[in-house]
């Protein structure tokens, strides 16, 4: 697909932008909605003021779409852009000045969006995290009282056991990758230069209990597609693949990288320790922009398996179902997960694929949950019942868009139920285009 001769495909259908600023109060529901759940459910995405064609996908600006749920109902909507410098100032403020110097606070903020220490952020891996208010409104970019030197990516990990925020910072000049980690108070307490060898795009990474896992695989920066204005970054067929571990707690000089097959992965679905090894399951693609990077292809939940001692890794598919926004119960990340859901195959366009699977990795069955002809779900967020409550007693919940009515939910559906009915629908007062990630951040957050 060419931008160049067609109109791109996130520009059409439900990947178009919307272009009002919505506030609903008392939204209709069919069926109940949890008493249980108090707090936002949001969840961010590109959505290029104007339409105007941002050359990629990734490269609109961020909006995110919010649901505040309470007492059993849904109080409101909300839809706002992240109101970065290049959304109010256009194109004036650059990333990269023409001295080759990086300003994190220039951001589009168009990737994920999180509650940590009882502040909300929007994300994109190229800049400073945009703080937002619990009404969506945006305060503007943070640099943790000037800790933090990186860009963040928007795919940090909270640690379950001590309430830690472990992200990264990745860039195309020296030092390529710095990891960071915020205490359970938002502190940024401990940063650290981790050597690549090259420039890639790292866009996600892991944690277990005792380790981080980084991924240096071969979707390279390249300067010459810079030149022609373009995503900077395509497939290598020689930088090869490495995952680097890293003892939490360590210094980055420890990481120590070992050779994975060639491969690209946007995101684990989660890794955990044990028996001495450490298992990370990914959403993998085989490969990914060869042809430059306007072409999507598939991904698969895949296995690595590393073992430390020999310097090995093992790996296997374990579904040839295509799939992408793996996620896992927050509760378990960097542990031994049972449970797994993921999108059926929502980033190749024209595959609208109507389901959200659930992955039993101990009975090794694969559950759908098919929302109906032309009704394609966003990413699915796991949310527990209770602190205490079974790894898949909650409910997940997703917005969904319906073709047939252009029209869209966020649908919360029983995790232990997951084919079942959904539990409850909320409607939704304009469409929300499909976009990237979400969280659910409970009212105590
Ligand atoms: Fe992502």
């Amino acid at each position: 697909m060419s931008a160049a001769t067609s109109t791109p495909f996130y520009l059409e259908g439900n990947f178009a932008p919307v272009t009002e600023e919505v506030t609903a109060q008392g939204l209709p529901v069919e069926g109940a909605i949890p008493p249980e759940l108090r707090g936002l459910y949001l969840r961010n995405g590109p959505n290029p003021r104007n339409g105007k064609d941002p050359g990629h996908w990734f490269g609109g600006d961020g909006m995110v779409h919010g649901v505040r749920l309470d007492g059993g109902a849904a109080r409101w909507y909300r839809n706002r852009w992240v109101r970065t410098r290049p959304f109010e100032e256009g194109e004036g403020p650059q990333l990269v000045s023409g001295a080759g110097v990086v300003d994190h606070s220039v951001a589009i903020a168009n990737t994920n969006v999180i509650g940590h220490a009882g502040r909300i952020f929007a994300l994109v891996e190229s800049s400073f995290p945009t703080e937002l208010t619990h009404e969506l409104d945006t305060v503007g970019p943070c640099d943790f009282e000037g800790r933090l030197n990186t860009s963040m990516t928007a795919h940090p990990k909270l640690c379950p056991t001590t309430g830690d925020l472990h992200f990264f910072g990745y860039r195309f000049v020296p030092p390529f990758l710095t990891y960071h980690r915020l205490d359970a108070a938002g502190k940024l307490v401990q940063s650290e230069e981790i050597p690549v060898k090259g420039a890639t795009m790292i866009h996600d990474f892991a944690i277990t209990d005792g380790h981080l896992i980084f991924m240096d695989l071969p979707i390279v920066f390249t300067p010459e597609l810079v030149a022609e204005g373009r995503f900077p970054y395509q497939w290598s067929h020689d930088y090869g693949a490495r995952l680097g571990v890293l003892p939490k707690g360590g210094r980055g000089a420890d990481t120590h990288w070992l050779e994975v097959d060639p491969c690209y992965a946007f995101h684990p679905m989660n890794a955990f320790e044990r028996d001495g090894e450490l298992v990370l399951d990914v959403a993998r693609y085989e490969t990914l922009w060869e042809d430059g990077p306007e072409v999507f292809n598939a991904a698969y939940l895949h296995r690595f398996t590393l073992d430390l001692e020999a310097e090995k890794v093992s790996e296997a598919k374990l579904d040839d179902r295509a799939i992408e926004f793996p996620r896992v119960d927050e509760r378990l990340v960097g542990k031994p997960n049972r449970f797994g859901y993921a999108a059926a195959d929502p980033i190749v366009p024209g595959r609208l694929e109507n389901q959200l699977v659930k992955y039993d990795h101990e009975t090794g069955k694969v559950e759908g949950h098919d929302f109906g002809a032309g009704c394609r779900p966003g990413e699915g967020v796991m949310v527990p019942a209770a602190d205490g409550a079974g790894e898949d007693e909650g409910w997940v919940m997703c917005f969904v868009h319906d073709a047939a009515r252009d029209a869209s939910d966020l649908v919360i559906l029983d995790a232990g139920n997951f084919s079942g009915p959904p539990v409850a629908k909320v409607k939704l007062p304009q469409r929300v285009p499909f976009g990237f990630h979400g969280n659910w951040v409970p009212d105590a957050a």
